[in-house]
């Protein structure tokens, strides 16, 4: 979502001649966009603004914008601790970024933008913040209450992306598949967008999953441009634990979400939290067996971080060392999923979306050598002969 937002506010400048570079030594402005959902993203945005003041003493005339949902979170106090920080833009007003830049008098006005640069792939942005409350999450507080873009205004940005070059577009929410507008549901946008012309798949993250219902399965599972993976968070294997995160799901209902989305052919990766406060060696025992029922294709896992201001930060912590434990071994169990689910792909078909000559990705996920070299972007049905490591090997017709 950063990457996407970044993208947007980078419009807004490229609109007053501002071209991309990575290096710090020819730019005139840096633009830091930043994330809060655990506390070590908001420290390495915060150092990195902290090494900038020596950038600045170099030429005072240069300029730093902080933008996203640590400045959101931190806000004013920022400016006080960091004097030479220009524009401060919260996540919240990423929208209003134009009028930021036009109020700041550091630009000159604003023009066209710059023709969006596009490869095989593009963001589309549906909606922004969330409407739950998970008692660990920091987001809603700093982006909001859900708003949901009008369905024609997405159709509009996806179609331009394509028509710029992408092949795959990827819709991104905080909770994707809560949009609505008006009597257009997620489902309704996912085979929209497949619709247009020029779109070989779509993508969406991150989902939640009480969402997911046999309407929405049965909208999409026959599509065969929608993407047949989904990166559903479970946070945790415990339904005690989902109580107190106040998840809005048991184990069990979980489970069965995975199984219907399975059955309809779709993979599924997950995000895990360890050590939340009221995590019990029992809870976690049902966090790892929960990884091996889901057959997961692969896990991020995260140490719980306490953000101010949630429930969850009242709650007596855990010490590091805990943490530490059932973080690794979280991961030594989670390591050899890939492969596992590389191996389980011997012997069907996948449809591929080429990214290079005779490499590309399955619907599902998967990374696939061909035996022939197909073009880039084209979409090539292939017949899974092996896998090794995380790279499926294909045979195709002429082999
Ligand atoms: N501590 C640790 N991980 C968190 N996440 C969200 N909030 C926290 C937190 N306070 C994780 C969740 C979420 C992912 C984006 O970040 O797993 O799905
Ligand atoms: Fe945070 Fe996701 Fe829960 Fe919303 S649904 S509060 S973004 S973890």
């Amino acid at each position: 979502m950063n990457e996407a937002d970044s993208d947007e506010m980078f419009l807004h400048l490229s609109a007053r001649g501002a071209v991309r570079t990575d290096n710090l030594d020819e730019a005139d402005a840096v633009l830091i966009n930043t994330c809060t959902v655990r506390d070590h993203a908001e420290h390495r945005a915060l150092s990195f603004l902290g090494r900038l003041c020596k950038w600045k003493r170099q030429n005072p005339k240069r300029i730093i914008i902080f933008a996203g949902c640590a400045a959101e979170r931190l806000g004013k106090q920022l400016k006080k601790r960091y004097p030479y920080l220009n524009i401060l833009s919260g996540a919240k007003s990423i929208e209003q970024f134009d009028q930021t830049l036009a109020k700041s008098g550091l630009f000159s006005p604003a023009g066209q933008p710059a023709a969006q640069q596009t490869g095989l792939f593009a963001y589309v942005t549906i909606m922004r913040g969330c409407n739950f409350n998970c008692t660990y999450c920091i987001v809603p507080s700093v982006r909001g209450p859900i708003k949901c873009l009008p369905a024609a205004d997405i159709l509009a940005d996806a179609a331009r992306k394509v028509k710029a070059g992408a092949k795959e577009i990827m819709l991104l929410g905080q909770t994707v598949n809560a949009y609505q507008d008006g009597s257009t549901t997620f489902a309704d946008l996912l085979n929209r967008v497949s619709d247009i012309p020029g779109v070989e798949r779509v993508r969406f993250t991150s989902p939640h999953p009480i969402y997911f219902t046999p309407q929405f399965l049965a909208a999409v599972k026959d599509n065969p441009k929608i993407a047949h993976h989904v990166h559903l968070p479970v946070q945790s294997g415990s339904t005690k634990v989902l109580q107190e995160m106040k998840r809005g799901y048991t184990r069990e209902i979980f489970l069965e979400k995975v199984h219907a989305l399975q059955t309809a052919g779709f993979e599924i990766s997950t995000d895990i939290i360890v050590g939340f406060p009221t995590e019990t060696e029992d809870d976690f025992a049902l966090t790892l067996s929960l990884v091996d029922e889901a057959k997961f294709i692969a896990a991020y896992c995260f140490k719980y971080s306490p953000r101010q201001g949630t429930p969850a930060a009242q709650l007596k912590l855990h010490d590091e060392q805990t943490l530490e434990d059932r973080l690794d071994i979280l991961l030594n169990k989670v390591k050899d999923l890939a492969e596992t689910a590389y191996q389980r792909q011997v012997g069907t078909t996948q449809q591929v979306l080429m990214e290079e000559p005779h490499k590309g990705k399955s619907s599902t996920n998967f990374w696939v050598q061909t035996g022939l070299d197909f073009r880039p972007g084209s979409v090539v049905s292939c017949k899974i002969e092996k896998a090794e490591g995380t790279l499926l090997f294909a045979r195709n017709e002429h082999d």
